[in-house]
């Protein structure tokens, strides 16, 4: 009898380390997994590990809306409907978000909350919360072979949003702080344009170009969007220059070009306090480099020169060309790419040009950027 009651005391502790440990090992796995990722992906992973994690068939994430005051499905599996939003009527839903806390319900029909949520037997409810504010709500329903849901499930549930709820709210505020920047750029870029009236829409063009460029590079996501970024700012450092030189409609001087490719570094130097933008700064320091280094500004050549500057360089000369200048007019478009084709090896990386030239003969894309 005693042995029993010994062997039941073991079992039912190895049950809870066991439970432990699995709480434990999927603390770490989410922690580490949601970094640096944008709201889908840690909204994806967060029902993948759900599902995972507890058996379930259904699951879904839900997004609160402080302003219209519902919650509104932001992504689910299973049979739960894309479209759901919910008002503060679905009281199975919104009693976790008012009390931050979850709640589970093995058999829904019989509870009083049965005519909330179709087509689910079982559920479990639990918020998701940041730092500063609930964000919304992650649900589960129906264990696979209708099993209960037990406390060591709302632990694990309670593990995995918390994990994520910290990360959304971090991506939150990493998209408004980017809102922000972006909004900055722009300025910036408008007090560039009001310096020389040439240079209004060369900013929109290189842009365009690099991009294109960029995706027949096969570049994609996170360095397509510096190479954006880049080249909406490649000659802010032009704040600097003297107006007379940019507007001048003659020739330049010697010490007129010397002032001129002073902008590469200035541009740099301005963006130099932002850490984060350590490859877009390289991009527009670097962008008169030549590839063959006879006449970089800053002495690179080759692979030595960053890869968003060799782009930056072939979009930012095709445009100079064909635009008109206050001491020459435009070239024709066959004609400028002809000049581009000619300096490959010399002024321009080969392989952005090959790039270049598949863009202007219209080839088709293999990879769609997003
Ligand atoms: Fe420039």
């Amino acid at each position: 009898m005693e042995v029993n009651s010994y062997k039941d005391d073991l079992t039912a502790t190895v049950q809870e380390l066991s439970h432990a440990y699995e709480e434990l090992s999927l603390l770490y796995r989410v922690s580490g997994m949601f970094a640096s990722l944008s709201i889908d992906d840690i909204c994806s992973r967060m029902l993948n590990e759900a599902i995972d994690s507890l058996g379930v068939r259904t699951a879904a994430v839900l997004f609160l809306d402080e302003k219209e005051n519902v919650l509104h499905t932001k992504i689910s599996r299973g049979t739960w409907d894309d479209r759901r939003v919910f008002t503060s009527d679905t009281k199975v839903l919104w009693r976790s978000i008012e009390t931050r806390r979850p709640s589970a319900f093995c058999r829904i029909a019989e509870t009083k909350y049965r005519n909330d949520i179709a087509g689910v037997r079982s559920l479990m409810v639990c918020p998701i919360q940041g730092k500063a504010k609930t964000i919304g709500a992650i649900v589960v329903a129906d264990k696979e072979g209708d099993q209960e849901f037990f406390s060591h499930d709302t632990k694990l549930l309670m593990a995995i949003s918390s994990q994520a709820g910290l990360s959304v709210e971090n991506a939150l505020l990493y998209n408004e702080l980017e809102g922000l920047l972006v909004g900055a750029i722009k300025s910036l870029v408008k007090a560039l344009e009001a310096t020389s009236y040439w240079t209004a829409g060369h900013t929109e063009r290189v842009t365009e170009y690099s991009l294109a460029i960029g995706q027949y590079l096969d570049l994609t996501g996170d360095i397509l969007e510096k190479l954006k970024i880049c080249s909406l700012l490649h000659d802010i450092g032009k704040i600097a220059t003297p107006k007379e030189i940019l507007n001048k409609d003659q020739c330049l001087t010697e010490e007129e070009w010397i002032e001129i490719r002073k902008h590469p570094g200035i541009g740099a130097e301005i963006l130099g306090e932002m850490q984060q933008f350590n490859e877009v700064i390289l991009g527009i320091k670097y962008h008169h480099e030549h590839w063959d280094g006879r006449k970089s500004i800053f002495g690179l050549k080759r692979e030595e020169i960053p890869l968003l500057a060799r782009i930056l360089s072939v979009a930012d000369t095709f445009d100079a060309l064909t635009s008109d200048r206050p001491y020459r007019t435009k070239r024709r478009r066959e004609d400028a790419i002809e000049e581009i084709r000619r300096c490959s090896g010399t002024q321009f990386d080969p392989a952005v040009v090959e790039a270049f030239l598949k863009w202007t003969d219209g080839a088709t894309l293999q990879h769609q950027a997003p």
